[in-house]
């Protein structure tokens, strides 16, 4: 089965490949990426958002998938709001965006966690495969704690202040392997499979 990416990020579509290649998918990149609105309340909504995009204008069943992280302190924030955290006034206040957007989610994350003693979090995958009229969708978490301050260099988001549990160390200071293995997207696609193949 011939499977498209809703995605032009190198990382997920690396990461997306070798999972499911081993499965016997032929995997397909867009040749250029589409500007989708993701204006959904819920991960699900968003990738299905971005998956129904892709289907329509290449016409190939399509994969998407949204992810973010949920703070319980938070009530669940930043979670669909994740990358655009900083923006968010009515949640914490706006953050400046300097030097990157990622920096100043950490800084305000680690700002309204100032104090709290109760620091669990996950972080949430959704998987959508959309081929017109129907599609299928799967979850994936990787639960853990945010820690005190920024560690790390590896890679992205909320990375480096992520614990994830059992572990000492940030996600970001985990190897690609370490972080692929209990990530959230990586189990998001390992239930999709299973969807998939029943
Ligand atoms: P999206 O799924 O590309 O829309 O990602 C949403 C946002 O969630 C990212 O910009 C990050 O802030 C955060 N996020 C999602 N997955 C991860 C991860 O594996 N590590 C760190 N941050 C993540």
């Amino acid at each position: 089965m011939r499977i498209l990416l809703a995605t032009s990020n190198p990382g997920k579509i690396k990461e997306i490949k070798e999972i499911l290649e081993k499965y016997g998918f032929q995997i397909e990149v867009p040749d250029r990426k589409l500007k989708v609105e993701e204006t959904g309340r819920t991960f699900l909504e968003n990738a299905y958002l971005k998956a129904k995009a892709y289907y329509e204008e290449f016409g190939l069943p399509t994969l998407a998938d949204d992810s973010g992280l949920e703070v319980k302190a938070l009530n669940g924030y930043p979670g669909v709001y994740s990358s655009r955290f900083y923006s968010l006034k009515e949640i914490g206040g706006y953050e400046d965006p300097t030097p990157s957007e990622d920096k100043a989610n950490l800084r305000k994350l680690l700002r309204l966690l100032e104090g709290v003693k109760d620091r669990s979090a996950r972080f949430v995958a959704c998987v959508v495969v959309y081929k017109g009229q129907g599609g299928l969708f799967a979850f994936g978490e990787c639960k853990g704690t945010i820690a005190e301050e920024p560690a790390g260099e590896g890679g992205f988001g909320y990375d480096p202040v992520f614990i994830p549990e059992g572990y000492d160390r940030t996600m970001a200071q985990l190897s690609p392997e370490e972080k692929n293995a209990i990530s959230h997207r990586g189990k998001a696609l390992e239930n999709l499979i299973r969807v998939l193949r029943y």
